[in-house]
């Protein structure tokens, strides 16, 4: 049987993480890629003693870093015209300030990652698969993609961002058989807040009172999307907990 692929960025941690679990149940082989080597190491450690069937490639890399993620793509060429899923999802959010307040270098690491990141792993893999007219393209999008909250304006833009370029690529791929889904998820547990914050105390009080979606929450969804039958494609799905109404709406100790 011929092996099938999901490449996941931000596979160290989170939804990513998760969602290279859900896809390896399902028969994929992953390729995992995120800064952390310990990680990667982990997650394929973990994958293999689970499903011995499953291939499981790492590659340690910062999606922002054009150079790097060119050498990479040029050094595994062998790896690419066998991808079938690619999934988008490392991405973060730093700082609540004001955009009048902010600090200029967390708005270029979100901008790098959610953006650019995402821009230059896909034109990179896309190309192989046009050549096989055979994929899936899933985009880690947010809430904050289409409704913005006091201090979050440039994540938010990122999201925006994120799914202008889901629905601009479901254009440009009209025709073929690759289809785009760019999942929304409001609040998900992960080390996001943490990442955001920098503080434990500040990251645990997002989710104090109050049922947040966990990672595995969206990498089911994930996985059930992956699995459609080729002529459907899920374009966005938006998932929130049910404790959460709105991005700034939550209801807490009820
Ligand atoms: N958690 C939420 O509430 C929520 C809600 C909506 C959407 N999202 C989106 O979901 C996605 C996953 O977030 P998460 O909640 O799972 O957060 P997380 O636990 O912090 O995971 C983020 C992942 O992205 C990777 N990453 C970050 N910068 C990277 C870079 N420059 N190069 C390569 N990998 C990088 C991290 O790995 P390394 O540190 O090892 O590189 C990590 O694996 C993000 O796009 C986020 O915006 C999250």
């Amino acid at each position: 049987m011929t092996q099938k692929w999901a490449l996941i960025t931000g596979a160290t941690s989170g939804i990513g993480w998760a969602t290279a679990h859900s896809l390896a149940e399902q028969g994929y082989s992953i390729i995992a890629v995120g800064r952390r080597a310990e990680k990667l190491q982990e997650l394929q450690q973990d994958i293999s003693q689970k499903w011995s069937a499953v291939k499981v490639k790492t590659l340690q890399l910062d999606i922002t870093d054009r150079k790097a993620l060119e050498a990479v793509l040029k050094d595994n060429l062998e790896l690419w015209p066998q991808v079938d899923v690619l999934v988008n999802n490392a991405g973060l959010a730093k700082g609540v300030e004001k955009i009048q307040d902010a600090n200029l270098d967390d708005w270029e690491t979100m901008i790098d990652t959610n953006i650019k990141g995402l821009l230059f792993m896909t034109r990179g893999i896309l190309p192989f698969m046009v050549k096989k007219n055979q994929g899936h393209i899933v985009n880690l999008g947010s809430v904050a993609g289409r409704w913005t909250y006091p201090g979050g304006g440039v994540y938010c833009a990122t999201k925006f961002a994120v799914r202008a370029l889901s629905e601009g690529l479901r254009m440009d791929l009209l025709g073929s058989n690759i289809r785009v889904t760019n999942i929304e998820p409001g609040m998900v547990n992960t080390e996001f807040s943490m990442v955001r914050f920098g503080d434990q105390k500040v990251a645990d009080k997002v989710y104090e009172g109050m049922k947040p979606l966990s990672a595995q929450d969206i990498a089911e969804t994930i996985a059930w999307c992956v699995k459609r039958p080729a002529h459907v494609n899920i374009q966005e799905l938006v998932i929130y907990p049910t404790a959460q109404a709105h991005v700034g709406q939550v209801a807490r100790n009820t």
